[in-house]
This record gives C-alpha cells, sequence and structure tokens, in this order.
C-alpha cells in the first residue's frame, strides 16, 4: 500500500489544529481505484440505511441543487469518460454524492452557520441524523479541546469564507476497523496488535458557493492497514507512536486510543525485529 494518498502525521507529536491549505478547484474532489467499490456501497447503503445515510431540511435545498450542478459540472471537464447518469427524481445532495466517492455536506448561514443537508455514507464514528440544523459548535460538541483550539477560528473561517478562494485539510485517527461505514459513536476498548488497526484519513474541502452562498464541505476516507504502512514507510510506526503518546488523555479517550500505544509498541518491536 506504498501508494497510500496521505499521511498527515505531526513529526513533532500530537496537535490540533486547522490546518487549512488553499485548493484548486481543479482538484476538488478526487478519484482513486477504490472508486466503483465505494460508488456500489454508497448505492447499498442508500437502498438499505437511507435514514442513516442522509439528512436534509428545507433550508439545505437550494444550496443542494447548485452542489449537484457543481459536481456534474466538475466530471463534465475532469472526468468526461465516468458517465455516471444523474437522477433527477431524488434530493439533490443525495443525487451528487452518488456521483463522486466525497460525503457531501452543506451548511447555510440563518442566524450562524448550520448544516442543513447532507449524505454521509461513511462517517467515521458519528451520527448524521443527530447533526442535522445543528451549528459548528454544537456539531463538534463531542471533540475534546475543540471549544477552546478550534471554535473561535473555524466560525471565523466561515464567515469570511468567498466562493474565489476554497480549501483543504486533512483529519486522521487511529481504528480498529476498515470499514467505512461507521455511524455509531461507541469507541472500543484497546486490543490486537498491529495489524488489526488502521490508518484512517480525511480529506476535507472547504468551498463557498456563488448563486446560493452555501458552504460545502466534502469528506474523502482513505484508510490502511497501520502494519502495511509501517512496512511501507520507514517513519510511520515511530510518528504514528509518538503521536499517540502526546495526545491528550480526553483526546485519547474519545479517538478510543487508551493503552493503544503500549499494546502497538511492543507488537512494533517485534516487527521490526
Ligand atoms: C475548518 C473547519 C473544520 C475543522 C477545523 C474541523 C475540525 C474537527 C476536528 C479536529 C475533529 C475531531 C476529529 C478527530 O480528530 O477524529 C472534528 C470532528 C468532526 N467534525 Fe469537524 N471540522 C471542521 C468542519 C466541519 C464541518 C463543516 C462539519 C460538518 C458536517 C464537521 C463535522 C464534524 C463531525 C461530525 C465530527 C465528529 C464529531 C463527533 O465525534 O460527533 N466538521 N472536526
Amino acid at each position: 500500500m506504498s501508494d497510500f494518498a496521505y499521511i498527515p502525521l505531526e513529526t513533532k507529536g500530537w496537535r490540533m489544529a486547522m490546518g487549512l491549505r488553499p485548493l484548486d478547484l481543479g482538484h476538488w474532489l478526487e478519484f482513486d481505484r477504490r472508486r466503483d467499490a465505494e460508488l456500489e456501497q454508497k448505492r447499498q447503503l442508500l437502498d438499505a440505511a437511507f435514514d442513516v445515510v442522509v439528512a436534509t431540511n428545507p433550508d439545505g435545498d437550494e444550496g443542494s441543487r447548485e452542489l449537484l450542478a457543481e459536481v456534474t459540472q466538475f466530471l463534465e471537464v475532469h472526468h468526461p469518460e465516468f458517465d455516471i447518469p444523474v437522477r433527477r427524481d431524488e434530493h439533490p445532495v443525495v443525487a451528487a454524492a452518488r456521483l463522486v466517492q466525497e460525503d457531501l455536506c452543506v451548511l447555510v448561514r440563518s442566524d450562524v452557520w448550520r448544516l442543513q443537508a447532507a449524505c454521509v455514507c461513511f462517517p467515521s464514528r458519528w451520527n448524521l441524523a443527530s447533526k442535522l440544523g445543528a451549528t459548528l459548535d454544537d456539531i463538534h460538541r463531542p471533540v475534546p479541546i475543540y471549544d477552546v483550539e478550534l471554535s473561535r477560528p473555524t466560525n471565523a473561517f466561515f464567515e469570511r469564507l468567498k466562493p474565489d478562494r476554497s480549501f483543504w485539510r486533512l483529519n486522521w485517527t487511529l481504528i480498529d476497523s476498515p470499514a467505512l461505514h461507521q455511524p455509531t459513536s461507541a469507541r472500543r476498548s484497546a486490543h490486537g496488535d498491529l495489524a488489526d488497526w488502521f490508518f484512517r484519513v480525511e480529506r476535507q474541502t472547504l468551498r463557498r458557493l456563488e448563486v446560493s452562498g452555501a458552504i460545502v464541505f466534502t469528506i474523502h476516507n482513505y484508510v490502511a492497514s497501520a502494519k502495511e504502512l509501517c512496512q511501507s514507510h520507514e517513519e510511520f510506526g515511530a510518528t504514528l507512536l509518538l503521536n499517540l503518546d502526546t495526545a491528550p488523555i480526553a483526546m485519547q479517550e474519545y479517538k478510543g486510543w487508551i493503552g493503544v500505544a503500549d499494546s502497538l509498541r511492543a507488537s512494533l518491536e517485534a516487527t521490526s525485529n
């Protein structure tokens, strides 16, 4: 798995940061070799668990329509070879999400910015329905330290975001399952050795739409076996341990990492011998 797209570990230890970078809209959405499998998984989830993966309020309709138009235009320009018919008989945020690997969220400003439409097939241990209509602060309520470190800059960023400058960021976690669809927030306790753990990266983009003024938040998940990454990337194991060791306890609890570094250390030493 040496072609793993992103390894956003901090070389100096764990840090909570917005980490926003300017986004060239020519690279707004990404496609990889898992595209067909992920689009098929989305189809199955939309059939079997629609209410788990879709949440919409009427306030998100206009932004969702504009989002669908943007997604189809992006595909026409950058991937004309993907000829998937667009479903006009369903909510536009769902029709758009069927075309791309990304999960799609539409935020609209009323009193403040609120999540008003989303199709999220691949949540990393959170529940979409509970976030519909919520503010950024409420969405992030379970995230330790967010209120102190990120609430103010994130809200300010949303107030300033303009259609002509878009951004992207990366989030990573270590998780005990490679499944993309993880809609429950339960964190399991530490178990297993390196081979049982997976490095999960979210590539997120943020852009403001020109006409509706809505903000679109996209999430593309990349998952790889931690053991394979240790083998293919020399520094991965040591840097991962450093990040686990230096994460604040509240964050370790939130992520389900308590005790994990210790069990991984032994297994990493065994792997490197
Ligand atoms: C600049 C913008 C944003 C920043 C800096 C940010 C930051 C974060 C961070 C640091 C976490 C903790 C995740 C982890 O480390 O595992 C998180 C979780 C999360 N974020 Fe964001 N976020 C941003 C925008 C958004 C937006 C627009 C949404 C809209 C859906 C969102 C939804 C979530 C959700 C649902 C979680 C999981 C919360 C839970 O556990 O219930 N984020 N975010």
